[in-house]
């Protein structure tokens, strides 16, 4: 390769390297769960009042026991999904904090589901802060096994490596 399309391989190396730590010291300050410990480190009061907003806010539709909706593996007649459990038997502990501080504060729609996607599951963005969304769901964290919970925090810590 001549010596200028090499130098601009490593430019654009370069480039590419910076944007990325930029994106990621963005997401750390400004994304879902920024500056917020992770789940698994929940103390008992924040468990409390996630226990408490949780029956206030989710227990609806997730179940008072977290067992969700029944049969919310078939679609209901709208083309809709019920509202899946939160315990080991859903698919909640499959995704990392970050995804599911996302899911909460903004619904499901792009980047957590596709565009146009139709769901019921509400976005909780101006009706529960950050540190209310994160009691709740670490509410839910509690709930799971401890594999489960490994499991979960495994994916949370290869995730926010990534970013
Ligand atoms: C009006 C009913 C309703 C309420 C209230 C509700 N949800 Fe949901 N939620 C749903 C439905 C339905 C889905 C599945 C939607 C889909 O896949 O289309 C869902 C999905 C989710 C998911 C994604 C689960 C996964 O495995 O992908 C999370 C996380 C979640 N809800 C958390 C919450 C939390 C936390 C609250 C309370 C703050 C809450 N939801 C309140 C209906 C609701």
């Amino acid at each position: 390769m001549p010596r200028r399309g090499l130098r601009r391989v490593w430019l654009w190396l370069a480039l590419t390297a910076a944007a990325a730590l930029a994106l990621a010291g963005w997401w750390n300050v400004f994304g879902p769960g920024a500056a917020l410990p992770a789940l698994s480190a929940a103390n008992a009061s924040q468990l409390e009042l996630g226990g408490q907003l949780y029956r206030q806010h989710c227990a609806a539709c997730h179940g008072d026991r977290l067992q969700g909706q029944t049969d919310w593996r078939r679609r209901k007649p709208d083309g809709r999904l019920p509202a899946p459990p939160h315990d080991d038997s859903g698919h909640t502990w499959h995704h990392p904090d970050a995804v599911l501080m996302s899911i909460v504060r903004d619904g499901l729609r792009p980047p957590n589901a596709p565009p146009g996607y139709q769901s019921d599951m509400p976005a909780y963005r101006g009706q529960l802060d950050d540190q209310q969304i994160w009691a709740v769901l670490a509410y839910i964290a509690s709930q799971w096994s401890q594999a489960s919970r490994e499991h979960q925090a495994r994916i949370t810590r290869m995730h926010s490596q990534m970013h």
